[in-house]
């Protein structure tokens, strides 16, 4: 605070050399000083002026001189008493002048220039990620207009103009100036013992101000929410066919079946949102017969994604491999392997039937086909009777 003010005393000098010059006007008997001016760049809308006419000769006060003012390109009008206020003043650049006309029908003017800007500078704090699964993410700050003073700064832990709160610290040495007063970059590391949980990057209050004396202001892009995410996410595959228990192979297995083609829709339900598109998610689905068509079914924010399983002939056997090793999670994680599903496709005549029993083989989901029916529900009839009413 001490280097802004004395930033402002200096901006304030400035102006006030300009105050003293004395306006000669041309070879004239006055001169015409200012005894108050707005700062040249000035946070206030409105701006008073206060000047005096001289006589050159004596250094007295011209009591006897008229005087105009004039704003910008508006009108001049008489001022009185040597002093003229401004208000509701729109952010820019301003001109005034004052014109006399001396004591022998003299005209002379003095002018001064000045900028209003009521705008707080604020900034935006960008974090490359706001899901996460790693240790620390890089994280932007940009102002909107050049903040002075002590500016941005962030030397410990406990002194740093980013502030963060939950599962996250900065980290202080990662601190870079991107552009003077305007940009800067660095490091949050966030809490290696956090499964799941957050991490709010705020901009601190009021610790610099801009050149016209606006405090630093937050804005709601000054803040980012960091979602910690390092718990597995899985995968759930299920059609829309209902399930019924089976054994086989002296296993109890969910098995689901149908006979309507209609039917034979594979859904994906993922514990978390995935990055990946439902054309992404299909290629890394591998048919043998017939083919993939998306389902035009909500998606839960990129957790679900349905296909349908299309121009299957009733005698085919059909097998889909479900590689899931380039699905990425929206916290940047793999999907674990999941339970496995199994589900059924029947004509009415048992023999032609075609099974597609999902299974996991090595983490990975693996649909294949039974090619011999007979085989497995001859010896588990009862379940199979069950399986045809359904
Ligand atoms: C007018 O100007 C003359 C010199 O130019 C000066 O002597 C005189 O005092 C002035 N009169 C007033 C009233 O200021
Ligand atoms: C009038 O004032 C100016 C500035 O203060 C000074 O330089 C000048 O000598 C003065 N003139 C007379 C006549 O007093
Ligand atoms: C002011 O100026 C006018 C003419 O411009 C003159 O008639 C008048 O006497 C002056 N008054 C004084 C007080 O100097
Ligand atoms: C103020 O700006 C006007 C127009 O840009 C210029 O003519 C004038 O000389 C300026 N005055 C000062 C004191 O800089
Ligand atoms: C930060 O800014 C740099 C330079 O403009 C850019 O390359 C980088 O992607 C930005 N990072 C974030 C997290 O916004
Ligand atoms: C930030 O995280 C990345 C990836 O997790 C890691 O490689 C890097 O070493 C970390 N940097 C710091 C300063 O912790
Ligand atoms: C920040 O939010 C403001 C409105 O609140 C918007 O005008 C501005 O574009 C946003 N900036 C960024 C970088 O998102
Ligand atoms: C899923 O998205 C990631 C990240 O964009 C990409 O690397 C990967 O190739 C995508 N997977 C598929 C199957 O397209
Ligand atoms: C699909 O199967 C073909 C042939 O077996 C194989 O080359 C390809 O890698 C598989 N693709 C996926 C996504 O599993
Ligand atoms: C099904 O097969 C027909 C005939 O071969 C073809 O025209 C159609 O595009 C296929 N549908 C899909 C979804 O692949
Ligand atoms: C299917 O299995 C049954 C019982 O083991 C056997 O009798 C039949 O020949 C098999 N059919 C085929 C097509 O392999």
């Amino acid at each position: 605070m001490i280097l802004l003010r004395v930033l402002r005393l200096f901006i304030f000098c400035l102006v006030l050399s300009t105050l003293c010059s004395i306006t000669k006007c041309g070879s004239s008997d006055v001169t015409l000083k200012f005894l108050k001016a707005p700062h040249a760049f000035s946070h206030l809308n409105s701006a008073t002026f206060a000047f005096e006419v001289l006589n050159s000769g004596s250094n007295r006060t011209c009591s006897n001189c008229s005087l105009s003012c004039k704003l910008d390109d508006g009108v001049a009008s008489v001022c009185t008493n040597g002093r003229v206020t401004y208000s509701s003043l729109q952010d820019g650049n301003h001109g005034f002048e004052v014109c006399t006309n001396g004591n022998h029908s003299f005209v002379g003017c003095a002018s001064y220039n000045w900028t209003v800007d009521t705008i707080p500078p604020t900034a935006y704090v960008t974090a490359s990620t706001t899901f996460t699964s790693s240790s620390n993410v890089s994280v932007n700050i940009s102002f909107t207009e050049p903040c002075i003073g002590e500016g941005f700064g962030c030397k410990s832990v406990n002194a740093c103009n980013l502030l963060v709160y939950g599962a996250g610290q900065v980290v202080p040495s990662s601190f870079r100036v991107l552009k003077p007063n305007l940009m800067y970059s660095l490091l949050v590391s966030l809490s290696p013992t956090v499964q799941y949980g957050r991490a709010i990057l705020v901009m601190d209050r009021s610790f610099c101000t801009d050149i016209a004396g606006n405090s630093f202001t937050r804005m709601a892009n000054s803040s980012v929410h960091l979602h910690i995410d390092r718990r597995k996410v899985y995968v759930n595959i299920r059609t829309r066919v209902p399930e019924k228990l089976l054994r086989i192979n002296s296993e109890t297995r969910t098995i689901q079946a149908t006979n309507d083609l209609n039917k034979l829709k594979v859904y994906l339900y993922f514990s978390s949102p995935i990055v990946n598109s439902s054309m992404e998610v299909m290629s890394s689905l591998n048919i043998s017969r017939g083919s993939l068509v998306p389902t035009s079914a909500e998606n839960l924010g990129n957790r679900r994604f349905g296909f349908m399983i299309a121009n299957i002939s009733s005698t085919a056997i059909v097998s889909v491999e479900f590689n899931l090793k380039s699905i990425i999670t929206r916290q940047g994680t793999h999907v674990s392997p999941t339970a496995p599903v199994n589900f059924l496709y029947d004509s009415k005549r048992p023999a032609d039937v075609t099974l597609g029993v999902v299974e996991q083989v090595q983490g990975t989901p693996f649909l294949h086909h039974v090619n011999n029916f007979s085989e497995i529900f001859g010896k588990y009839s009862s379940g199979w009777n069950r399986l045809c009413d359904a």
